[in-house]
């Protein structure tokens, strides 16, 4: 997977790369599940795994030599950004302003059967899961979300040729990307060309499985 690059379709200036396991623990906390202490936002069963892929997205520097940019470009006038409530090294581009963390793991054997005809016809045998995706809120609607998708899905797809031009067994030149959506972002996903993988809603009760319970609904699609 590449290092890094700095590719972005929003109208936040923004580069991507992998990032520590522990770097996507602040925004974790701060937009998925606040309940769930610092030191135990980390997945023991997942975030660990060497083939495991945690992703950033970073506001650009403004490159005016400034070691910090009290604003940031957003479309083509400048917009000031409260830089009082992004953190210094968020506001630097040292911290990451966007998470996700992609897990190779199939979709549940259990589902399969509920899965649309035009997705189970051609499942591909490399499957990834999306895991724990969150942008900064005071970011939040500004196209951040969809341009670390955007750029994880091209990730993917050439990670999918690369194997498939290597001869591996695996490689099919697709791959399924699946995930479990919070129910209030579906119409975020399905914006960026996703779809619902099975309609039925479950709860989930974060990691420690104690939390106060979160409707999700399984969604995906094959890059
Ligand atoms: C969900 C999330 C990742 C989306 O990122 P974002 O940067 O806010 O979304 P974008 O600005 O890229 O939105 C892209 C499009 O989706 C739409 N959209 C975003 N969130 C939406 C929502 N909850 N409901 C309906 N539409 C939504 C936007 O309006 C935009 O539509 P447009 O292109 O027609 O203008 C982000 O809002 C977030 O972190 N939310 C809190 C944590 C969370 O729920 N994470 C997902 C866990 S499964």
């Amino acid at each position: 997977m590449s290092s890094s690059t700095s590719t972005s379709t929003s109208s936040v200036p923004l580069t991507f790369r992998p990032i520590p396991p522990t770097a996507t623990i602040p925004l974790r906390h701060l937009v998925l599940w606040p309940s769930i202490p610092l030191q135990d936002q980390l997945v023991p069963d997942y975030d660990f795994e060497p083939t495991t892929i945690h992703l950033g997205a970073f506001l650009m520097a403004s490159g005016t030599g400034s070691s910090r940019s009290p604003k940031a470009q957003i479309g083509s006038e400048p917009q000031p950004l409260d830089a009082t409530r992004l953190s210094r090294s968020q506001s630097d581009g040292e911290e990451p302003i966007a998470v996700l963390t992609l897990v190779h793991h199939p979709y549940p054997s259990s589902k399969l059967v509920t899965l649309p005809s035009t997705i189970a016809q051609r499942l591909p045998p490399t499957q990834i899961q999306l895991h724990k995706f969150g942008v900064h809120p005071l970011l939040q609607g500004k196209g951040v979300g969809r341009s670390i998708l955007n750029h994880t899905i091209d990730l993917l797809r050439l990670r999918a040729a690369s194997l498939s031009n290597d001869g591996n067994a695996e490689g099919t030149g697709r791959l399924f990307l699946h995930f479990d959506a919070r129910a209030s972002q579906r119409t975020f996903y399905e914006k960026c060309g996703m779809i619902v993988l099975n309609p039925e809603l479950f709860l989930k009760f974060g990691s420690t499985g104690k939390e106060v319970g979160v409707e999700y609904v399984r969604m995906g699609n094959i890059l």
